[in-house]
């Protein structure tokens, strides 16, 4: 079954200065397991398309599954625990809450499960280990490089466990060779089952991913497969 799936999705937004039809007649499966790029111009809807996959906007029309969930016929407090059960976000700007350290950021999502604060502060120190942080886990934000703050975020978006991870330009505001290292990391991620689906401008982190969709003016452009993965030849 697909973990995500998209039946004529439409969004129109109505701002102040009239319609914008972000997307229309959007139709998408995406299977557990996958590891996908969404690129096109700046505009063209992709930021759009990862805020409904993330039951984040509801579209105007159409239909948005998700692990056979309809999403949007959740009430607003489910669809809310919907989300930090299934989804782990990673924005391009980190959002790292800046006066919290690193381990108090990761340990953010865990605030409502049950566990105790010594749960929260292991599972915190597990996953930021697993990122390569296991050293400035009591670090702040501004103590840390834009690479190191782009793995806190990693740390954040799956020390739920979630099955889904979205990830809106995560190397659009790093280096090239820090921004290949958070390529690495990610893959190392889907090849332990999480399916990614990640806006990217950037065609050096196409080699990572197995499929890329191209938007163009609200509409699915194109739909592809790679031949070759860059873990390919390893
Ligand atoms: N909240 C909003 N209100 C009005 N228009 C919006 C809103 N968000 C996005 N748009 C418009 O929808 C279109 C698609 O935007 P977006 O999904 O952000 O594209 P991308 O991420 O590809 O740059 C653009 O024309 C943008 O101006
Ligand atoms: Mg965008």
């Amino acid at each position: 079954m697909s973990l995500i799936s998209l039946q004529g999705v439409s969004k129109i937004y109505d701002s102040g200065e009239g319609k914008v039809a972000a997307l229309q007649e959007i139709s998408l499966e995406i299977a557990t397991g996958e590891f996908v790029a969404v690129m096109g111009h700046s505009g063209s809807g992709k930021s759009t398309l990862l805020s409904i996959l993330g039951a984040l906007n509801p579209p105007t029309t159409g239909k948005v599954m998700v692990d056979g969930i309809p999403v949007y016929d959740l009430s607003i407090e489910r669809r809310a625990d919907f989300r930090s059960m299934y989804i782990g976000f990673v924005f391009q700007q980190f959002q790292l809450i800046p006066y919290l350290t690193a381990m108090e950021n990761v340990m953010l999502p865990l605030a409502i499960l049950k566990d105790s604060h010594a749960q929260q502060a292991a599972k915190a120190k597990e996953v930021l280990a697993k990122v390569g942080l296991g050293n400035k886990l009591h670090r702040l934000p501004n103590q840390l490089s834009g690479g190191e703050q782009e793995r806190v975020a990693i740390a954040r978006a799956i020390v739920n466990q979630p099955p889904l991870v979205l990830a809106d330009e995560p190397t659009g505001a790093l280096d090239t060779k820090t921004g290949q290292e958070i390529m690495e990391l990610f893959r190392s991620l889907h090849r332990e089952g999480l399916t990614i689906v990640m806006v990217t401008h950037n065609k050096d982190t196409l080699p990572y991913v197995e499929r890329t969709i191209y938007m163009r003016d609200g509409r699915l452009e194109a739909d592809t497969l790679s031949a070759k993965t860059a873990g390919a030849a390893h």
